[in-house]
């Protein structure tokens, strides 16, 4: 009896789409002033490594950009639509309450029938999706898969709080992913702590037609940082051994883009060239679960990864979510 071939997942294509109003602190600075709000590109640069965010146009719609992201990453993967067997969309700024926004892409891209739905893990959520796909793959429920992080994060913005709205973006980043009979994706692991559900949240929800609570994003942001700090070089280190791989076996960090003080902190400890970590941070902003798929699409199309190079992506965010996935491109 012939042994079954080792089934595995890999990516095949990237892709990725920002709204065109490109909005540089300084713009956002002065906006904000009109309303009595201070800041400064000083400040921000200084404190999160940022110097733009794109902001969607009020009409567009996560779908919408997570379309567009899926539609190149399908041209680079040279994949027709309809081989599409499953699509998640990591976001947590959906078109609506439901039904998903994974529906809403598989609409717009002409394809119905796959499974579609989406993750919710806040800027964790593209490795948790990825994950998930991953499995369902190597379980044999899904072939050929789209991983999308699709966020508006400026739909759920406080601008009245500068301590949170000069931060984050809006954009979507994507992936098809596909059965292989070498890895691929090499080790994966994810973790959540309820207990801190409230350093990072949107605490209000819809009832009764009226929403209750308040629906705009609250950071703890020190205490979001602390955190992140002290996850991302251990979830690496962990999914590293069960890769058997090692740090200098890494080619390309690519960190959930918060805050380059939190991306470089990582990459040092992991001990990594700074060369070797991927930074969007200061051209997007943060963009919640599409911030690493962008930085993804963005280091392929640039020419810094190449097909074999190994790269390790890690996502963390509210919840307290973090997680992080290893990769042979
Ligand atoms: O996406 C999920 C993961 N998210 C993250 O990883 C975010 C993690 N946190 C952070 O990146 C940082 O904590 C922030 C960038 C949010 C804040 O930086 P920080 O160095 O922790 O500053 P801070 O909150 O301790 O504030 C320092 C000072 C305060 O003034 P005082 O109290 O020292 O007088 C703030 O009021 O900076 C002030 N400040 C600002 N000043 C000008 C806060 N926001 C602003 C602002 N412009 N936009």
């Amino acid at each position: 009896m012939s042994a079954v071939p080792a089934r595995f997942s890999r990516i095949v294509g990237t892709g990725s789409f920002l709204p065109p109003d490109q909005v540089s602190n300084a713009q956002l600075a002065a906006r904000l002033a009109a309303d009595g709000i201070e800041t400064s590109d000083e400040w921000i640069v200084e404190r999160t490594g940022i110097r733009f965010r794109h902001f969607a146009e009020s009409h567009v719609t996560s779908s919408d950009l997570g379309a567009e992201a899926a539609r190149r990453a399908l041209a680079a993967a040279d994949c027709d639509p309809q081989a599409i067997d499953l699509i998640i969309v990591a976001t947590s700024t959906p078109d609506m309450v439901f039904p998903s926004a994974a529906c809403m892409v598989q609409e717009k891209l002409g394809i119905h029938g796959c499974a579609a739905f989406d993750v919710q893990a806040v800027c964790s959520g593209f490795v948790y999706a990825l994950s998930v796909a991953d499995s369902m793959i190597k379980t044999g429920l899904a072939s050929k898969a789209l991983v999308i992080g699709a966020e508006v994060f400026s739909r759920i913005l406080d601008f009245s709080d500068r301590t949170t709205c000069v931060l984050f973006g809006d954009g979507a980043g994507a992936v098809v992913l596909e059965a292989s009979e070498a890895p691929g994706i090499l080790g994966t692991e994810l973790h959540a702590d309820g207990r801190h559900v409230g350093i990072l949240c949107v605490p209000g929800t819809v009832s009764g037609g009226k929403v209750l609570g308040d629906p705009l994003l609250k950071m703890d942001g020190p205490a979001v940082f602390k955190l992140a700090v002290s996850v991302l070089d251990s979830v690496a280190r962990s999914v590293l051994a069960k890769a058997g791989r090692t740090e200098a076996d890494i080619d390309w960090l690519i960190p959930h883009q918060a805050n380059i003080r939190i991306m470089q902190s990582t990459a040092k400890k992991l001990k990594l060239a700074p060369e070797k970590l991927i930074v969007t941070v200061d051209r997007h902003g943060n963009t919640s679960a599409a911030s690493i798929p962008l930085a993804l699409d963005d280091a392929v199309r640039s020419g810094k990864i190449k097909r074999g190079d190994t790269v390790m992506l890690e996502g963390v965010g509210g919840g307290f979510t973090w997680g992080a996935t290893l990769f042979d491109f």
